[in-house]
């Protein structure tokens, strides 16, 4: 199977690493087509923590290529952080390749992200602030500076002062920001330009022909499926496309050649920021939870929302991801609950449905239908074998299994890149 697709079908923050890690180890192309460095994973080998916001996955092979698609938006100061902090652990990036379409993060952007949530107050949407959703306004609105721009000196001057006047006066006079200076970000950008143009190229006719060549193509997905800006609960959604659909624009491939699209959930539901959230658990149990699987941000510290499995949001994502398969993280941390529940419904206006809906107006309205299981009290951390697992847990993966209609192949038993049971 050549071709694979990796995403959250949850609201991220899954465990999408540990897969995408063993994944990218033996990709011969890894790429991300979505998001900026308000994603990103961790990465260990060799006893050294990589932390990894913009570059593929695929990095710490010297063998697999490593592009950044166009679906991405790139803040050039990050990457080139993350270039030499590669470079100077010994990690060649010789292999990294920036599509010329994708989108900078210019300074304006992140300035706005912040001032625009300060102003939106209670009702903020609960961004990273780092200029992602402002640089996917100006992609849509055709005001958008791309890579192939960046390194174009001339034009690139004339667009930060054409763009900056109109910024400047959002900053200015909407938000009582301080005007920014476009000499200073010319200056600043062109030597981020000149370390960076050795990277910008076409990429989709590399992707093309690797794919026509059969080699092993992964593509890298960041964030989650609710998190999707048409499908996900909008507007507490990020500004790009986290569905396995997401690959196709932000890469230039077309769905006909995707092999495998691989989900990854994990045993309970975790949401960051604002917004419904059915099965959330406000009481001891969440706590337990949120300190067993160290359900707080990471770079943050915030700690993030826990609840119950909720079987209507994976069958969601299956459907709408087309997933082939699923990999079932973090059971672990249920470990020692007496009776673990699953949502296995929602019961809206007296009707049940275990369709997801689509306005935060109906899911708000949904109560979930709970299915109770017994729980396990046996350390879980170590085994290796699906049928070593205590039978309730057994239980537990088979029952989301049929409820999601989707295989679980894969089952994560702890943070370790060898705590996987694999069921294939
Ligand atoms: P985003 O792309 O930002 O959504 O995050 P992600 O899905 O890549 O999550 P990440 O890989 O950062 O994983 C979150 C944390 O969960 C990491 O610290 C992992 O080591 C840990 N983790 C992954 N799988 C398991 C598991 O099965 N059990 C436990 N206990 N921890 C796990």
């Amino acid at each position: 199977m050549p071709t694979k697709v990796v995403i959250g079908a949850q609201w991220g923050d899954e465990g999408k690493g540990k897969t995408i890690d063993i994944l990218a180890g033996r990709a011969d192309v890894v790429v991300r087509t979505s998001g900026g460095n308000n994603a990103g994973h961790t990465i260990e080998a060799n006893g050294i923590t990589y932390k990894l916001h913009l570059m593929p996955s695929g990095i710490l092979n010297p063998n697999t290529l490593n592009i950044i698609g166009c679906g991405v938006v790139v803040d050039p100061r990050v990457l080139l952080e993350e270039i030499d902090g590669m470079e100077s652990k010994g990690i060649s990036t010789k292999n990294l390749k920036i599509d010329a379409r994708a989108h900078v993060i210019m300074p304006y952007h992140i300035e706005l992200d912040g001032l625009s949530e300060t102003a939106r107050g209670k009702s903020d949407i609960g961004t990273t602030k780092k200029g992602i959703g402002p640089c996917y306004m100006d992609k849509a609105e055709r005001s958008g500076i791309r890579m192939c721009d960046l390194i174009n000196t001339n034009k690139f001057a004339q667009c930060v002062r054409q763009n900056l006047e109109i910024k400047n006066k959002m900053i200015e006079l909407v938000y009582g920001g301080k005007p920014l200076d476009a000499d200073a970000i010319i200056n600043e950008y062109a030597e981020y330009a000149k370390s960076l143009a050795p990277y910008v190229t076409d990429t989709t006719p590399i992707l093309y022909d690797s794919i026509k060549a059969g080699k092993e193509v992964l593509f890298e997905g960041a964030q989650g499926i609710l998190l999707d800006i048409d499908l996900g609960t909008y507007p507490y959604v990020t500004s790009s496309h986290p569905i396995s659909g997401g690959v196709c624009v932000g890469s230039g491939i077309g769905p006909t050649v995707i092999d495998e699209c691989i989900g990854i959930a994990k045993g309970y539901t975790t949401r960051v920021g604002n917004g419904p959230f059915p099965t959330e658990l406000e009481d001891e149990i969440g706590e337990t939870i949120r300190q067993k699987g160290h359900e707080f941000g990471t770079t943050t510290g915030r700690p993030r929302r826990t609840g119950w499995f909720d079987a209507v949001i994976v069958k969601y994502a299956v459907r709408t991801s087309s997933l082939t398969s699923l990999v079932l993280n973090k059971i672990d941390p249920l470990g020692g609950l007496d009776k673990i529940k699953i949502c296995i419904a929602y019961r809206k206006n007296g009707e049940i449905t275990t369709d997801f809906p689509p306005t935060l107006e109906e899911l708000a309205q949904c109560e979930p239908v709970y299915e109770e299981m017994d729980g396990w009290t046996e350390d879980i951390s170590h085994i290796k074998e699906f049928n070593c697992l205590p039978a309730a847990a057994q239980k537990y993966i088979l029952r989301i299994e049929e409820l999601c209609g989707c295989p679980i192949t894969s089952i994560g038993v702890g943070p370790g890149r060898d705590q996987n049971i694999d069921r294939v």
